[in-house]
């Protein structure tokens, strides 16, 4: 209705400026004519200052390239294999369910079912009462929660530090809400030999030195996409008593959490000494259940924390899928009852993709690349520069090497990888040239394909 409203307005529009126009050659005196030129024919539609500079995004192009050459696909982060059959077949039944009920609105701040498991699942793992209709908010994945987030807590030249290599969408959310973005990189301690996750770590003097009055809080990412850190205590400590001692909040990016492989372990800063009251924590039902197009995600945190989300929530996306949080919920409650057993989702997920993770290590290695083993995720970063002679990156035009190194490689090769300066910010971004992020959460023939394919084309 209001598209139509819409485009009758602007056809009554061009049709009075054509009349007009033709009335102008004759009379000087319109002065409304050249209103109207000027609306339909200057800037009235361009992008708002505060969106100008973020109209980029490696998904929506590399997603482009991948349809137009129908690359073997690393690229994403999400199973090309069938999800759990505990989630979907609940999702089946929640179709077809008795309760007519279920496929109409929620409640708009999350499903009754779904907050309820998820406060009574972190109270368990943060050792603390959550309060599921105040501490825990349901959004349009894990996403809609960072830019609810980032657009509740900013004011105009606020800062936000942000660590590289980042999740892309932070930065453009910090700055569309008004923020400045602070970076500080993690930089790899050695870089050959076996190089693993843990190695790339933070300068703690740098990191202090981007502290100050000015600072909202930092965003902190664990399991870490791309690099597949998992924060060590000592780290989180460090970056807990920065946080306390500016009185500034943290955004816990945590959608990897039960991503990790033995022996490292997942820790939540919420669960550090007086940090529950300064921290939003955010889940992805995701990524938790191998379901990335169900896009539902979480966050929780002190109430007075999340007020702030919920009102950027109501006022955008208002309420999220019914049926697919009933199945979530019910996905969560199963998965609760087993929490202990090996075949726990919780537990099952990192053992399937532990061989998944070392096969793909070890055929990257074999071509002469220097993966970084990760200790958690789904994402292994590569070095590709001893390759560097055998890819025509002057066929390619763009800015940063490992651009055109991925791009060369989707058109030549037909394998899919995705440029990490993409999770750079501007000056930092020659640190991540020579590097490539596949994806391992792939069937094992894909993974096979893929390394038949970088065999092949290494050894010519
Ligand atoms: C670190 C990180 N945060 C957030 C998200 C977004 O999660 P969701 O699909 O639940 O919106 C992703 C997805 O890849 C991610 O890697
Ligand atoms: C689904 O959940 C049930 C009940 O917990 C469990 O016994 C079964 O193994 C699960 N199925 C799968 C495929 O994980
Ligand atoms: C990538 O590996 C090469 C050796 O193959 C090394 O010279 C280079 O410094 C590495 N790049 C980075 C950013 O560490």
């Amino acid at each position: 209705m209001s598209v139509m409203r819409g485009a009758t307005v602007l056809l009554v529009l061009s049709m009075l400026t054509r009349v007009c126009f033709s009335a102008t050659s004759k009379t000087a005196s319109f002065g409304t004519v050249k209103n109207i030129r000027s609306i339909t024919k200057m800037s009235k539609f361009d992008l708002p200052d505060r969106l100008k500079g973020n109209d980029k995004s490696v998904w929506v192009e590399y997603i482009q390239l991948a349809l137009q050459y129908k690359p073997l696909n690393l690229g994403q982060g999400f199973p090309d294999y069938y999800a759990p059959e505990n989630v979907t077949n609940a999702l089946a039944a929640v179709a077809k369910n008795d309760n007519p009920l279920l496929q109409q609105y929620t409640r708009g701040f999350g499903h009754p079912r779904l907050v309820n498991v998820i406060a009574k699942f972190y109270s368990k793992l943060i050792n603390r009462d959550l309060d599921p209709n105040k501490e825990v908010l349901v959004t349009s994945g894990a996403y809609e929660a960072l830019y609810a987030t980032l657009q509740g807590h900013t004011n105009p030249g606020d800062e936000w530090i942000i660590i590289e290599p980042f999740f892309d969408c932070y930065e453009p959310m910090v700055q569309t809400a008004g923020g400045i973005p602070r970076y500080i990189a993690l930089k790899p301690k050695s870089t050959s030999g076996t190089v693993t996750s843990g190695d790339w770590v933070f300068d703690r003097k740098e990191m202090e030195s981007l502290f100050n009055e000015k600072t909202k809080g930092i965003i902190l990412n664990t399991p870490h996409n791309p690099i597949g850190k998992v924060f060590t205590l000592d780290e989180l400590q460090f970056i807990a008593n920065l946080a306390k001692k500016w009185n500034v909040l943290v955004v816990s990016d945590e959608v990897y959490e039960h991503i990790v492989y033995e022996p490292y372990k997942h820790i939540r800063i919420a669960t550090l000494p007086d940090m529950y009251e300064r921290t939003i924590t955010i889940g992805s039902a995701g990524k938790t259940f191998s379901v990335t197009g169900w896009k539902i995600g979480w966050a929780y945190g002190p109430a007075n924390l999340l007020r702030n989300l919920q009102v950027i929530h109501q006022n955008s996306v208002y309420t999220c899928s019914t049926p697919i949080q009933e199945a979530i919920a019910i996905g969560f409650e199963l998965e609760m009852e087993r929490l202990q057993q090996p075949e726990c989702y919780f537990r099952s997920l990192a053992m399937e993709l532990l061989p998944k993770r070392d096969y793909m290590a070890k055929f990257l290695r074999e071509v002469g690349m220097i993966p970084t083993i990760p200790e958690g995720g789904y994402f292994m970063l590569a070095n590709w520069s001893a390759l560097e002679n055998k890819v025509r990156l002057n066929e390619e035009s763009d800015e940063n090497k490992d651009y055109r190194f991925t791009k060369w490689m989707t058109k030549n090769v037909g394998l899919q990888g995705i440029p990490p300066t993409a999770f750079y910010g501007p000056e930092h971004k020659t640190l991540a040239e020579d590097y490539v992020r596949y994806c391992f959460i792939k069937k094992d023939e894909n993974l096979k394909a893929a390394a038949d394919l970088l065999k092949k084309w290494a050894s010519k």
